[in-house]
């Protein structure tokens, strides 16, 4: 960031310039981490995308390499879309990817590496088999809608399985292929899963979880002794352009995903993100037995304000991610190589926020900040009763901005705040009665954009999330404020939403954070601890 480009962000990813949109291929090789990115090399719109490649040690410093992939060949002249890698058993990592064939076919291709003792794997090279997957006047494929390829897995039979991204009129679905030498591939007749009427489902995923403890599982892992596996499988809809995701088992003889609890891609739906967030991927970390989650953060300004900025499309701060104790839902935080960047740190305990107070957190660079609150509410009879109609929560938040007092709330954190308030970002909590006389609450997280810039040319829509916790238990709320974003997890990463905000007062050194208490009651600040946070490497 400089006062030129007050916008750029100090420590999450993204490319010196141009555009950007999905991460692709993400894996660790002999140690390195890889980030391969669609990239736009000729401006800051989409358009002429190649593989961009990146490699770190610490998923936080990056060194840029030249793009990877980028069209040479009749596969993929008119575009290098995106694609994931899978580390074969014999420990080689290939690239599965979407070619834009000279027809605007979408088809499938391979690449490996030119030089397996490169430790960066700068140079691949493509098959002369490509294209793997075609869509042709019998498989029925629709070639403008066959896209993404996940990482592979080997299934109970030996044979290696993907899933590619579909749809049939307004069918989403994610078609299966399989192969016994990764190079020869057969569709399935049945897909993995589908939903009718959600139309085009991209850059699907799916991978294993535990149903015990954080760690990650090796996407081709059938599980351990006793150890019981279930699967998650991510879509991100084009429609919506959200990505949701829905946990349940995964019928390796049939090869069908089975859901626990259907999977229907509404506002009651499960998202990895309930603000900006798109196209994400995991991957197995080997290196330290964790899966992690990368996602896409598009720019919430005018295409005209991209362009004579220069650039387009954050990553977020790479997510460990695993499934939560009940198995309802999966759990995210930031990986802890993150808070090697912390360094000036401010602590205050046991405050009291009076109804209707601010406090202004002093002594960090609040530009550029983490930020990890611990709130305590005194008496839940005070919460007012949820209207039984409200079951959108991001509808909930844009009715009730951050100046609507209710019983318990808001409350939580002003970010990327000017002085007097003329411009903030506000991240906060409501808690609600489930309903009169009950003693079930609903804790709503939301973030509200509609303050966060004088300038009114930019998308300022408030995102809203159901937090499941139980509010007798103190609320943490973690925030990475990053100049242009704030990336906000809510009850211990149950809830994460990520929003791009462009003030106009609020940058550099003239940039306030406060935590706020604008409900009718005192709410207490057990522990609120911020750090500055130096700038990673980035290019
Ligand atoms: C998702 C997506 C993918 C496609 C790529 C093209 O954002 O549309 O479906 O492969 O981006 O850049």
């Amino acid at each position: 960031p400089s006062v030129k480009q007050p916008y750029r962000t100090g420590f999450h990813f993204q490319p010196p310039k141009n555009w950007m949109n999905d991460p692709n291929g993400p894996m660790i090789y002999k140690g390195i981490y890889h980030l391969f990115y669609q990239w736009n090399p000729k401006g800051a719109v989409w358009g002429n995308i190649v593989w961009a490649h990146s490699t770190s040690t610490d998923l936080i410093n990056w060194v840029p390499h030249s793009p990877a992939i980028f069209p040479s060949e009749p596969f993929d002249i008119n575009g290098c879309w995106s694609g994931s890698v899978t580390i074969l058993p014999n420990g080689k990592p290939v690239i599965l990817y979407t070619g834009i064939d000279p027809k605007n076919q979408q088809v499938q291709n391979i690449a490996e590496p030119k030089d397996l003792n490169d430790p960066y794997l700068k140079e691949w090279k493509k098959s002369t088999l490509n294209p793997l997957m075609a869509p042709d006047a019998v498989n029925g494929i629709n070639a403008s809608s066959f896209r993404d390829p996940t990482t592979a897995w080997l299934g109970h039979d030996k044979k290696w399985r993907v899933i590619i991204g579909s749809k049939i009129h307004r069918r989403g679905l994610a078609i299966t292929y399989t192969s016994k030498d990764f190079l020869k591939w057969e569709k399935s007749p049945e897909p993995l899963h589908y939903d009718d009427g959600s139309g085009m489902w991209e850059c699907p995923d799916f991978f294993p979880v535990t149903r015990v403890g954080s760690n990650g599982v090796e996407t081709s892992s059938f599980g351990g002794p006793n150890e019981v596996l279930k699967h998650v499988l991510k879509i991100s809809l084009d429609d919506t352009k959200h990505d949701y995701y829905t946990i349940g088992t995964y019928d390796r003889v049939g090869d069908k995903f089975v859901p626990d609890h259907g999977f229907t891609m509404d506002s009651t739906a499960l998202r990895y993100d309930y603000g900006k967030y798109y196209a994400s991927k995991t991957f197995y970390d080997s290196a330290n037995n964790r899966r992690v989650l990368w996602g896409w953060t598009n720019e919430s300004s005018s295409v005209q304000d991209d362009v004579e900025k220069g650039w387009s499309g954050i990553q977020t701060i790479p997510r460990k991610i695993w499934l939560d104790r009940l198995g309802r839902q999966l759990i995210q935080w930031p990986v802890r190589e993150v808070q090697r960047l912390r360094t000036k740190q401010v602590n205050l305990r046991n405050k009291v926020l009076k109804s209707g107070s601010r406090l202004e957190v002093y002594g960090v660079t609040a530009a550029q900040a983490d930020v990890d609150v611990l709130f305590k509410v005194r008496d839940l009879e005070k919460a007012d009763v949820i209207d039984p109609s409200w079951t959108d929560p991001q509808l909930i938040c844009s009715k009730m901005n951050t100046s609507v007092k209710s019983g318990l709330g808001p409350f939580g954190l002003m970010a990327l705040a000017s002085k007097n308030l003329e411009e903030y970002t506000s991240v906060y909590f409501r808690i609600f009665k489930a309903r009169q006389y009950s003693k079930k609450h609903v804790v709503v997280m939301c973030s509200d954009q509609s303050r966060s810039s004088l300038n009114e040319d930019n998308d300022k829509t408030t995102y809203g999330a159901f937090v499941n916790i139980n509010p007798h238990q103190p609320l943490s709320l973690r925030a990475l404020i990053d100049h242009s974003v704030v990336e906000s997890f809510g009850g211990k990463g149950r809830a994460c939403i990520t929003s791009r905000v462009y003030p106009k007062l609020a940058i550099g050194k003239s940039t306030h954070l406060f935590a706020f208490n604008y409900g009718s009651q005192d709410v207490d600040v057990l522990s609120l601890s911020a750090w500055s946070m130096k700038s990673a490497q980035l290019s």
